[in-house]
């Protein structure tokens, strides 16, 4: 069965570590397995004011592409221990009624830093954020990619073989995930909504 996945990068730099362990991602996937990736820089601020005069568009559109995929799969870097605003700031418009994209959603996180804890206090806190949402995030495999500097080269292809491997195996794992998630689907019907 053919299964599409979106990419989202909790960056908004151009020689981002986590935009390019997405773009490795895109050459690492199972067989028929898709992947594309979201940008998520031009979502305001979450405001409910402004949510209230009207959704952006820019919200819209984002919510359009997590709604039409199988899975998501986020790639987030740590700052002060956490996930980045930008990537919270986006979850959280997610996150807003009526249409909750994001529950029920199968996932997987991955992250890389150049620091030496390969992102998983953020993961875990991501992981947090994630069952608020009932974001169905994949347990296992953990892919942390610390030292990225020694992993990916001047170009930003991840080059280290056993990051590569990691990586593929979490896509393998995702795929799996999501066809389980999508035949149990077909039982209970769709999940209740996320009461905040
Ligand atoms: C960081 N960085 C960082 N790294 C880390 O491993 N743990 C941390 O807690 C933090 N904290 C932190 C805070 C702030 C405000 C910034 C700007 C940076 C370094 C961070 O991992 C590094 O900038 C990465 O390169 C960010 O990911 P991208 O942009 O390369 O994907």
């Amino acid at each position: 069965m053919s299964l599409s996945i979106l990419g989202i990068a909790g960056s908004l730099r151009r020689g981002s570590y986590n935009r390019a362990l997405l773009k490795a991602a895109a050459g690492l996937l199972p067989a028929d397995t898709v992947i594309e990736t979201a940008e998520i820089g031009a979502l305001p601020l979450y405001d409910a004011d402004l949510e209230a005069a009207g959704v952006p568009a820019a919200v819209t559109v984002l919510k359009a592409r997590v709604r039409a995929a199988d899975a998501v799969l986020i790639a987030t870097p740590e700052y002060n221990t956490s996930v980045p605003g930008v990537l919270k700031n986006a979850l959280d418009w997610l996150s807003r009624p009526p249409d909750q994209v994001l529950n029920g959603k199968p996932a997987a996180i991955m992250g890389a830093t150049p620091g030496l804890f390969g992102t998983v206090r953020s993961q875990q806190h991501l992981r947090q954020i994630a069952a608020a949402l009932n974001l169905l995030v994949l347990a296992k495999p953990d892919v942390f990619i610390a030292r990225a500097a020694e992993k990916f080269d001047a170009e930003g292809e991840l080059t280290d073989e056993r990051s590569r491997e990691a990586v593929r195996k979490l896509l393998a794992a995702l795929r799996d995930w999501t066809l389980r998630l999508h035949a149990a689907e077909s039982g209970p019907g769709t999940p209740p909504p996320v009461l905040s």
